[in-house]
């Protein structure tokens, strides 16, 4: 709570995700993977296995279901990054070069996600950078994000996760 806010809209720290408006069906699975420490990234490891040891089946649920319920903040950081532009195309389009599926496929045209894709729109852009570098280096395992980042620049990173924090 401390580290999300109050109501998930999480203004405090830049690594740390908004998790107001997220799926249910998503947050229930990382608290799961965090608890039984199938969700190893580093900073998961540091700030999230430690809560959701002692956290029961029936609180993961009910902590899903709080933050999915809160309205998402779109553009709270007000901050713009450079590459939104750029950003938007891999979003909507992939890099087809480098074999990169549109993210829009899963996670939505507007980056809003559904049940298992996690919502993407108006989250924070280091931990939007932070998680894939996460999959692409594999540190966090996910069959389909490994795949798909794992030909992804840095430089493409930031780029979409400066389109998806403007949202
Ligand atoms: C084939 C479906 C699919 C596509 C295409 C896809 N994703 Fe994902 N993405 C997922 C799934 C599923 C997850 C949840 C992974 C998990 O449960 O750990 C995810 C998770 C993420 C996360 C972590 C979100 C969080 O809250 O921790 C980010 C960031 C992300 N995707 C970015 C992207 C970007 C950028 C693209 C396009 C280059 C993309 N995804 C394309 C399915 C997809």
């Amino acid at each position: 709570m401390i580290c999300h806010g109050m109501t998930g809209h999480n203004t405090l720290y830049p690594i740390v995700p908004r998790l107001a408006g997220q799926h249910k069906g998503y947050l229930e699975l990382q608290l799961k993977q965090f608890k039984d420490r199938s969700r190893g990234d580093q900073n998961g490891e540091i700030y999230m296995w430690p809560v959701a040891q002692s956290l029961t089946a029936a609180e993961m649920k009910e902590l899903a279901s709080y933050f999915a319920a809160q309205k998402p903040v779109m553009q709270s950081s007000g901050i713009k990054h450079a590459g939104i532009k750029e950003g938007k195309v891999i979003f909507n389009q992939g890099v087809a070069a480098a074999q990169i599926p549109a993210c829009m496929e899963c996670h939505g045209s507007d980056g809003q996600g559904a049940g298992a894709f996690p919502r993407l729109a108006g989250q924070r852009y280091g931990y939007i950078v932070q998680q894939l570098t996460y999959f692409h280096n594999g540190t966090r395992v996910n069959s389909l994000m490994n795949q798909i980042a794992k030909n992804i620049t840095v430089a493409q990173m930031k780029d979409v996760a400066a389109y998806l924090s403007s949202l």
